[in-house]
C-alpha cells in the first residue's frame, strides 16, 4: 500500500465523535517500514490526540526513529495542515528536507517539507550550553 492508501484506510478508524473531523496519517520510516494513525478524541477534549502523534507513536513503538516521508488526509476543503503541536512533534524525527504531503478525501495535494511547516523551530542546538 502506498502512504496515501495506508492514510485513507486508518483515517476510517479515527474515533472523532466530538469533531465529527476524521484524520488519517502515515509516514514511512528509514527502515521503509510503513506507520499509520488516526486521531483519538476523548470526552475530556484535551486530551485527545491527533492522527500525526498516532502514527508517531506507532513508529517509536515499532523500533524506528527517523521520518522518510509523512502523509496526512481529511475531509477538509483544502489540504489538511498539521496543527502546531504536530509540527513540533514531527520534526522531532525528520529532516527539514523530508516531503510532509497534504491530502484531501476530494483529491487535492498539496506537497511541502518540514522546515517549511515549522521554520525557525527549537532543536537540540538551542541546549548545547546545558
Ligand atoms: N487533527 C489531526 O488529527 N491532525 C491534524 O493535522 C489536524 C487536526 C484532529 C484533532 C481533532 O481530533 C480533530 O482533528 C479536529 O481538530
Amino acid at each position: 500500500m502506498t502512504l496515501l492508501e495506508t492514510a485513507s484506510a486508518v483515517r476510517e478508524n479515527a474515533h472523532a465523535p466530538y469533531s465529527k473531523f476524521k484524520v488519517g496519517a502515515a509516514l514511512r520510516a528509514a527502515s521503509g517500514k510503513i506507520y499509520a494513525g488516526c486521531n483519538v478524541e476523548n470526552v475530556a477534549y484535551p486530551e485527545g490526540t491527533c492522527a500525526e502523534a498516532g502514527a508517531i507513536a506507532a513508529m517509536v513503538a515499532g523500533g524506528d526513529t527517523t521520518i522518510a516521508e509523512i502523509a496526512v488526509i481529511a475531509d477538509s476543503p483544502q489540504p489538511v495542515s498539521p496543527c502546531g503541536g504536530c509540527r513540533q512533534k514531527i520534526a522531532e524525527f525528520a529532516a527539514g528536507d523530508v516531503t510532509v504531503t497534504l491530502h484531501t478525501t476530494d483529491g487535492a495535494i498539496m506537497q511541502t517539507t518540514v522546515s517549511a511547516l515549522l521554520p525557525g523551530s527549537f532543536d537540540v542546538d538551542y541546549m548545547s550550553r546545558v
